[in-house]
């Protein structure tokens, strides 16, 4: 009895403190998401809740990349706990893979030491222990104020009974099933469970039904210890799969400072490693600030350079900078020294800015050419009444990830051990590269580019962004940030504009998504850039609040349903 009452006591002080009403929002990347989220929020529910509700919505309708079978991050900004401390909290929840016990550096190399193609992205070997589930209970259990089962259950009616598939899905489901066919040995049971997602129609999934009933009522231990582990490991281990029993009952998701910076009079709060992002968005963005007086005097000198020329170019030549840091630092922080605080010193960044130069391209090395096209990952921002924050980015890699189902549990297994570097300074899916700060080690972290982030001003919040993209969610967020709040654009002008992309190699590539002006690309390819136009760079999901309203804003590249009341 006496532990029950200590346990309610501390749930009340650990649960998000309810402060004066304000507006509230959200950004989500499907209109059932969207749904949930605003009914949670609507019923009293707190931000949290409503991310434990969409991000198990999201693993029935936007099954490329929603998931059970991955892993992701969440950054959060509460209100102050009354009476304890004062100043807003601000906390990160790593749910992000691990590698099995079984795994190890050379783990996806021949006889010969090279890279066996497609083996770490495609099949049974291709996964990470999952996450998601392990992240979502204890965000939930930690800040959580509605019953749990009653957060999944829009997730089990949305599995019972089906949900009609939106044409995106179904083209992506298309593009996957062609991309991987005669990529695996192993036979893969994909389309058997996918194949019917058709556009227009409904689409039931009884099996991820039960698994989710399951998760309900026995919450993560279900999932990493109960009959849900027993099925996925029995599965992946008949076609000779890593993970075993003891991986899913070691798993656990973290809880890590995040990475804080003052930016432009605000605070920005990001993710820490193993994500890149964070770091990667703080470098960028406090370059940007430190040289913009030499980029106002570039723009007199150079009057006949287009401006998005000028600002292009200027956007690459720190990305080369924060690229080539990445793939040497950055790694999993419970196994190596990434030096965080270094790389977003005013002093190492003072150095960085000074080499880049105006009037030509920095020197890259190039290694091989990298495919930066993938519609992958997803990401949902919602800000509660109260002014508590979520940004949650989580994700199964590549679109429906190793395209291994777990039969009877009816979801998705990731392909996340492809963002390890498999081998030194050979580029994965997304052409970055990496060192020995990334490689493959039994139940290390693979490095990600996820970035849920939260700006904060005079102590309140300010933006709520992130985005989808591999390795071009670092620059669309350092974009998107920038296009509101240093050139004023509106939340949906910010989205929609082109964004470009470099990430040091390919040498010299700029990629654009949807087009920029001809006079623009003509003047970048005279400067020496080869440009080349993505299919796909990210899929946003904003909201932006002053101390009276909020505005949210999807990006039009993707499926998303924001609101604001
Ligand atoms: N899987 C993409 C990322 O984590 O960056």
């Amino acid at each position: 009895m006496f532990k029950r009452l200590l346990g309610m006591l501390l749930g009340a002080l650990l649960s998000i403190q309810i402060g004066s009403v304000q507006a509230a929002a959200i950004a989500m990347p499907d209109r059932f998401s969207a749904a949930a989220a605003k009914a949670v929020l609507l019923e009293g529910g707190n931000a949290v809740d409503a991310a434990v509700a969409a991000g198990f919505v999201l693993a029935v309708t936007y099954p490329e990349a929603g998931n059970l079978g991955g892993g992701g991050f969440m950054t959060l900004v509460t209100r102050p706990v009354e009476n304890l401390q004062s100043g807003r909290q601000a906390y990160f929840l790593d749910y992000r893979e691990t590698a099995p016990q079984a795994a190890f550096r050379d783990l996806y190399l021949d006889q010969q030491g090279e890279v066996i193609p497609y083996r770490s992205l495609v099949g049974y070997q291709a996964s990470g222990v999952p996450g998601t589930v392990m992240g979502l209970w204890q965000a939930h259990q930690r800040f959580g104020s509605k019953p749990w089962k009653k957060l999944l259950q829009y997730a089990i009616d949305y599995a019972e009974q089906g949900f009609e598939v939106p044409p995106a899905l179904e083209e992506n489901r298309r593009w996957y099933q062609q991309w991987i066919e005669g990529k695996s040995s192993d036979a893969l049971n994909f389309s058997e469970h996918f194949g019917a997602l058709q556009s227009g129609r409904m689409f039931k999934q009884p099996q991820l039904a039960k698994t989710l009933k399951r998760i309900a009522a026995r919450g993560a231990a279900d999932f990493y210890q109960g009959e849900t582990a027993r099925m996925l490991v029995q599965q992946l281990q008949t076609h000779g799969g890593l993970m075993t029993l003891d991986d899913l009952a070691a798993y656990q998701a973290k809880w890590r400072e995040p990475v804080r910076f003052g930016w432009q009079g605000r605070e920005v709060v990001s993710a820490p490693p193993p994500s890149s992002g964070g770091v990667a968005i703080g470098q960028l963005l406090k370059l940007y600030a430190l040289l913009q007086p030499e980029l106002q005097a570039q723009r007199q000198h150079n009057r006949e350079l287009p401006e998005q020329a000028l600002k292009t170019h200027f956007y690459a030549e720190l990305e080369k900078r924060v690229y080539a840091d990445r793939a040497e630092f950055l790694g999993d922080p419970d196994f190596v020294d990434v030096p965080v605080e270094r790389l977003l010193s005013d002093a190492y960044l003072q150095q960085r800015a000074q080499g880049v130069l105006w009037d030509a391209i920095s020197e890259s090395e190039s290694i091989r050419p990298g495919k930066i096209e993938l519609p992958e990952t997803t990401h949902f921002s919602i800000v509660d009444a109260h002014g508590n924050a979520v940004s949650n980015t989580y994700t199964l890699n590549m679109p429906f990830g190793s395209g291994v189902v777990i039969e009877q549990a009816g979801f998705l297994m990731n392909n996340e051990m492809d963002d390890f570097s498999t081998k030194p300074g050979v580029a994965n899916v997304f052409g970055v590269v990496g060192g020995t700060a990334n490689e493959i080690a039994p139940h290390k972290r693979m490095l990600s580019s996820m970035s849920p982030t939260i700006l904060l001003k005079d102590g309140e919040v300010e933006m709520v962004v992130g985005t989808p993209g591999g390795s071009t969610i670092i620059t669309s967020v350092f974009q998107v940030i920038v296009n509101v709040l240093a050139e004023g654009m509106t939340p949906q002008q910010a989205l929609d504009a082109p964004r470009v992309h470099h990430q040091l190699l390919p040498k010299d590539q700029i990629a654009y998504n949807p087009d920029l002006p001809e006079a623009v690309k003509s003047a970048l390819e005279l400067m020496g850039y080869t440009l080349k136009r993505n299919n796909y760079m990210g899929d946003v999901q904003l909201v932006v609040c002053d101390k009276t309203h909020c505005e949210a804003a999807s990006d039009v590249r993707g499926r998303g349903v924001s609101a604001a009341w």
